[in-house]
């Protein structure tokens, strides 16, 4: 208690005195211009704390065991300003389950195309040991009837094929719709990880409905995946031309305007208010004020956030954005995913918000998600609140590749961190406690 309240305050002087000499005249709008960038290398951080006290977040992955997905406490609360931030999953995951099983019920006379009495879907899984992805696979098959018990949840595992329904993972659920009974059966599903190690893998998925659609495509009525990259791909290799409703997760651009070419729906999960949390608390470590500052309580240039975008836990010292459905009723409202979050789009001022440099991974470049909305958000938002960052794009497969590009924490004011896998964080507090 007594240590913490040492160390914020040290924080709270620390802060104000480094906003008041500010950090060599950047303006906060030209901040990543390449010769600000070069000076602000050379000058190196602004801080003199040392690298395992500066403030640190955990973003998309959240530390934890990737079997049994428990939170790994001691990286969420490695220093005083250390937090998570994501989304939350058990929330979105019902939400895209609640939105496949409405679609079912709502387009019941079309969706049997062999008219067998049997609904079936195939399933695209990101990441057996992401809880992210747990959940979304969790989702679909409570909301569908597909789930069965293990360990006191459902069973998150692929099934591989299961065309004959006797797959011991999943069970033949059923679904009533225009006077009717349906059986409903998950007809096959797989991590979509490629030779290499990489997961979520868009490549993987669109083999995979090509592999499926040329064995048993008639009885294939609905195809779901862990994510858009993937359902994407599935999308363009099949179900775009064969007519078959395509659901994922994200609200990745192309995947909102695809709606209007007969792909399903999507989930937003506020990737705009997510990248602005990743930065905010940093923002907020670096200038020494309450953590809630410019997130439930007004910051002086109005930025603000509702209850009804986000729920902070301080247990798991952990920020949750909330998510919503975009299906073909309101697709038109989230066809710019990379557009800030008005509420929280005002300019921080550079005379008390001084440019700090800050370390930031994406662990894998060439994810759909991060690359395409995740990444964009946060270079609208690092501009608002005079953050200096240099991002990293690792390889998606080896942690290693990105703990080698973190060689110098000394000259950096704070870190904020995107693992290959969530049992890895001790890979970077371990470079920050040299
Ligand atoms: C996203 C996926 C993404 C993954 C990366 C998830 O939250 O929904 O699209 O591939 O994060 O870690």
């Amino acid at each position: 208690m007594n240590k913490k309240f040492v160390s914020l305050t040290m924080a709270a002087l620390l802060g104000f005195s480094l906003a008041a000499c500010g950090s060599g005249g950047d303006s906060a709008g030209d901040a990543d211009t390449a010769g600000d960038a070069k000076q602000e290398e050379s000058a190196g951080a602004s801080s003199d704390l040392a690298n395992k006290d500066k403030p640190l977040v955990w973003f998309n992955r959240q530390p934890s065991n990737s079997s049994t997905g428990e939170l790994d406490m001691s990286a969420l609360s490695f220093n005083d300003d250390t937090y998570y931030v994501g989304f939350d999953a058990n929330q979105g995951a019902e939400l895209q389950g609640t939105m496949v099983k409405d679609y079912l019920e709502a387009n019941i006379e079309k969706i049997d195309r062999n008219g067998d009495g049997v609904i079936g879907y195939v399933l695209a899984i990101g990441d057996i040991g992401h809880n992210d992805s747990i959940a979304r696979t969790r989702g679909i098959r409570k909301a569908l009837g597909t789930g069965v018990e293990k360990d006191g949840d459902i069973n998150s595992e692929p099934v591989g094929t299961n065309t004959d329904g006797s797959a011991s993972a999943v069970q033949d659920g059923s679904i009533e719709a225009g006077g009717k009974k349906y059986v409903v059966r998950e007809l096959a599903s797989q991590e979509m990880k490629n030779s290499v190690g990489a997961t979520w893998d868009a490549a993987t998925a669109g083999n995979a409905i090509g592999t499926w659609s040329s064995s048993f495509g008639e009885e294939i009525d609905v195809v779901v995946s862990n994510n858009d990259g993937m359902g994407m791909s599935m999308f363009n290799a099949w179900s775009k031309d064969n007519d078959v409703p395509t659901f994922g997760y994200d609200a990745n651009n192309d995947a909102v305007a695809a709606i209007a070419d007969g792909y399903g729906g999507t989930i937003s999960q506020h990737a705009d208010v997510q990248a602005y949390l990743t930065l905010r608390v940093l923002r907020n470590a670096l200038d020494g004020v309450d953590v809630d500052t410019g997130i439930g309580t007004a910051d002086e240039a109005g930025n603000v956030l509702s209850e009804d975008v986000y729920v902070y836990k301080a247990d798991e010292r952990s920020y949750y954005a909330l998510n919503v459905a975009v299906t073909a009723e309101n697709y038109e409202e989230f066809t710019d995913s990379t557009k800030v979050y008005e509420p929280v789009s005002a300019q921080l001022d550079e005379s008390s918000h001084a440019t700090k440099k800050v370390w930031l991974d994406i662990y894998n470049a060439s994810d759909n998600f991060l690359s395409s909305t995740y990444q964009p958000l946060l270079q609208n938002y690092d501009d608002l609140l005079n953050l200096d960052i240099e991002y990293i794009g690792g390889d998606g497969q080896t942690e290693s590749n990105i703990t080698n590009r973190l060689g110098n924490p000394g000259q950096y004011d704070a870190f904020a961190i995107n693992m290959v896998k969530t049992d890895n964080a001790a890979s970077y507090t371990a470079l920050l406690n040299q």
